[in-house]
């Protein structure tokens, strides 16, 4: 195969380089292509850009395929903890027994808040979407730690292994305390004895006056959640997080970033949208059949479904799907939502819609649903997603941060506006 690529404008040929990576994926490097030609490369939604070269996360959308590290997620789901992948895929390597207590130490430690931040939470009115509030918390985080935010690339890393740790902790006392503030609740603080998911449901549901007991099932299956959405390589939080990185932006300022761009409903926010539909088509007493009709008509979108990388059924629907099952079946409950969630899903892959745009259930399909089982409210579901993320935006921050040559981000446009014109004489 030849290692150039050799691009044909205005009757002249130029040849540029061509990169493979670990898993055989191909790239021409047109870096130098504005320099040699004046032409540049226009990929709107970046569906064909790379923007980075990364040894975190290996996606196949075709075959279905996601690893971590070299692990396939079905291995780690398997064999895993969200707090030992969480590891990996910062470091590189699953951590020995060792190696995982020291880190589920310093983790702990750090579980709660300066009491500063209380008052920070207060003064957001009731009802505030608590993905606003951790978004502005985890930037205001860095005000109490500025020697590991001095924006300062050296000083940053050197404190690296400290705020890694510092974020995956209190992401989720500050998601828990973003929902008891949202609700006016008082704040619970978390305990020691408890590991990370648990010590999570404690801060979110135990009262000061009643402490919440949290089922075994329901930890499992919140630390599996968790687990599913450590990283998932170049998607729009991630991307964010290395575009606000590529400045010399601190941890924490790229990891709010990331949080925002978590947000839409096009991304993170899905998982509390698939809810939101399978609601109204059983409030609309529909069985799916007018539902997927409209969606075929560009009437709806089928939330949960269908993915920019993914041409395949995601393998962490697989698995959550199984969950949602599990999960039920160990609490005694039934979700009738669930039995539209897999009635859609049936119709969906067999019409030809749905087949011929490769459009198949994604993480967010089944995701809610769990949620949903384990009792977490719709508003939460994507920070749920965020503090599941946090490991991923760490490690692709640190990626960022430590590459040989620092390099901004920019991409270029090309200009639809009105050419140049002359304010006339009024
Ligand atoms: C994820 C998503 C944004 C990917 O978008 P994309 O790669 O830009 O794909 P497009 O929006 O260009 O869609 C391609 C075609 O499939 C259709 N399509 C994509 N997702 C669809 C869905 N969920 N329901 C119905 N039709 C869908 C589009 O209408 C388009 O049809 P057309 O070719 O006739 O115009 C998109 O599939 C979507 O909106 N899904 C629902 C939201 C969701 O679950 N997001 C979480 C992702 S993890």
């Amino acid at each position: 195969m030849s290692d150039k690529a050799i691009i044909t404008l205005e009757g002249r040929q130029y040849e540029y380089p061509i990169i493979v990576g670990s898993e055989g994926e191909k790239a021409i490097v047109t870096q130098k292509l504005r320099s040699d030609t004046g032409y540049i490369t226009y990929d709107d939604g970046y569906g064909n850009t790379g923007s980075c070269l990364s040894d975190i996360t290996f996606i196949d959308g075709e075959e279905g395929i996601l690893r971590h590290r070299g692990y396939p997620i079905e291995q780690l789901a398997k064999h895993s903890s969200f707090i030992s992948v969480a590891y990996l895929i910062i470091y590189g390597e699953l951590p020995t027994a060792a190696q995982r207590e020291v880190f589920r130490e310093r983790i702990r430690k750090e579980a709660s808040l300066h009491t500063g931040m209380n008052s920070m939470f207060n003064s957001y009115p009731t009802r505030s979407h608590p993905m606003a509030i951790l978004s502005s918390m985890l930037n205001s985080l860095g005000c109490y730690y500025p020697h590991m935010a001095s924006n300062n690339r050296e000083q940053d890393i050197e404190h690296f292994d400290e705020a890694a740790t510092l974020l995956i902790s209190k992401v989720r006392t500050i998601a828990a305390m973003s929902y008891r503030a949202e609700q006016g609740l008082p704040f619970v603080w978390p305990r020691k004895d408890l590991r990370y998911t648990a010590n999570f449901l404690h801060m979110m549901f135990s009262e000061p006056y009643d402490t919440y007991e949290p089922d075994e099932d329901i930890v499992e299956a919140l630390d599996l959640f968790l687990l599913l959405h450590a990283d998932h390589e170049q998607n729009c939080s991630t991307s964010t997080v290395r575009m606000v990185a590529s400045s010399g932006a601190n941890m924490f300022a790229s990891v709010s970033a990331g949080v925002c761009g978590l947000w839409g409903p096009l991304h993170g926010g899905a998982n509390a949208a698939v809810v939101k539909m399978l609601m109204e088509i059983d409030r609309d007493k529909d069985d799916g059949t007018r539902f997927i009709k409209a969606a075929k008509e560009g009437k709806a979108r089928l939330m949960g479904f269908g993915h920019r990388v993914y041409k395949n059924y995601d393998p962490r629907a697989k698995i959550l799907g199984r969950a949602v099952e599990r999960v039920l079946v160990n609490l005694g409950r039934k979700d009738p939502l669930l039995d539209i969630a897999r009635r859609l899903e049936q119709e969906a892959l067999n019409d030809d819609y749905f087949v011929s745009r490769k459009l198949y259930p994604n993480v967010d399909f089944y995701s809610g649903l769990l949620l949903r089982a384990i009792g977490i409210p719709l508003d939460m579901f994507t920070v749920m997603f965020a503090i599941g993320r946090m490991p991923g935006w760490i490690a692709n921050w640190r990626e960022e941060a430590m590459a040989p040559k620092q390099k901004i981000n920019r991409p270029r446009q090309i200009y639809t506006g009105p050419a140049k014109r002359d304010i006339e004489d009024v």
